[in-house]
């Protein structure tokens, strides 16, 4: 079952000729600054349109973009997240599940980058989306909340497309990811195939340190990083 399907899709200076067929739950864009991760994740969500081929995608997609603020437009966290929650009770819930009740009255063009990316994602999925995209969801995040998003991520049971450069994040929420470059698709394949890749080292992309010392020890680093972030290795 495809999730996501990318045929002969550019946009004119930002991506060319991508060809993909992403069928994984959770799929990680990883590349350089500049390489088209943002523009791929926003023609999925359907916030942009090619200027030639064709995108195919869920029905209704959610997106928490790489900036969080430009998603808000309400004077408190609570309503923002009653826009896409639908009721104040729900919104409630919601935060009080994260443990974020104390920003409900907050306006949310103050927050941390950190809670502005949490709100945003809560929001993305608030509204029972069929798919879910999420631009450096780790930008602005300590390890607590990356942990706390890696688990939120891997209950959802809808696909999920994830960009940035944090491949130690990627490789524990992710079964494969794609490496881009200039606009271009270099590889397409399971996580633990990409993170071996010399491709990774040649796009300039580096894992962390606990991932570096899995591949010298022959571990899978998708393993390790599941136990790292998710505490199972499932
Ligand atoms: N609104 C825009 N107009 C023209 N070019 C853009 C625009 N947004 C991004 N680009 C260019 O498209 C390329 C891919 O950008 P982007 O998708 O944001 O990359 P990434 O998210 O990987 O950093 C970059 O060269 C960038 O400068
Ligand atoms: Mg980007």
């Amino acid at each position: 079952m495809f999730r996501w399907v990318f045929r002969n899709v550019s946009l004119v200076g930002r991506i060319r000729d991508v060809n993909l067929t992403i069928s994984s739950r959770v799929t990680a864009v990883l590349g350089p600054n500049g390489s088209g991760k943002t523009t791929l994740l926003k023609l999925a969500a359907g916030l942009l349109k090619p200027s030639s081929g064709e995108v195919l995608r869920p029905e209704s997609v959610g997106a928490s973009l790489q900036n969080p603020y430009l998603g808000f437009s309400s004077h408190t966290v609570i309503e923002d997240l009653t826009l896409s929650a639908g009721s104040r009770d729900e919104a409630l819930r919601i935060l009080r599940e994260a443990g974020l009740e104390h920003l409900a009255g907050r306006s949310p063009f103050t927050l941390s980058m950190g809670e502005a990316r949490i709100i945003s994602v809560l929001a993305a999925i608030s509204w029972n989306p069929e798919g879910l995209v999420i631009d450096e969801p780790t930008s602005g995040l300590d390890q607590r909340y990356r942990r706390w998003l890696a688990r939120l991520i891997d209950s959802l049971r809808i696909p999920v497309l994830i960009a940035g450069h944090d491949i130690d994040f990627a490789a524990s929420v992710a079964q494969e990811a794609i490496i881009m470059k200039r606009g271009t698709v270099l590889l397409h394949s399971n996580v633990d195939k990409i993170l071996s890749s010399e491709v990774l080292d040649r796009v300039g992309l580096e894992p962390g340190p606990i991932m570096k010392k899995a591949l010298k020890l022959g571990l899978s680093p998708s393993r390790v990083a599941r136990c790292v972030f998710l505490g199972s290795e499932g």
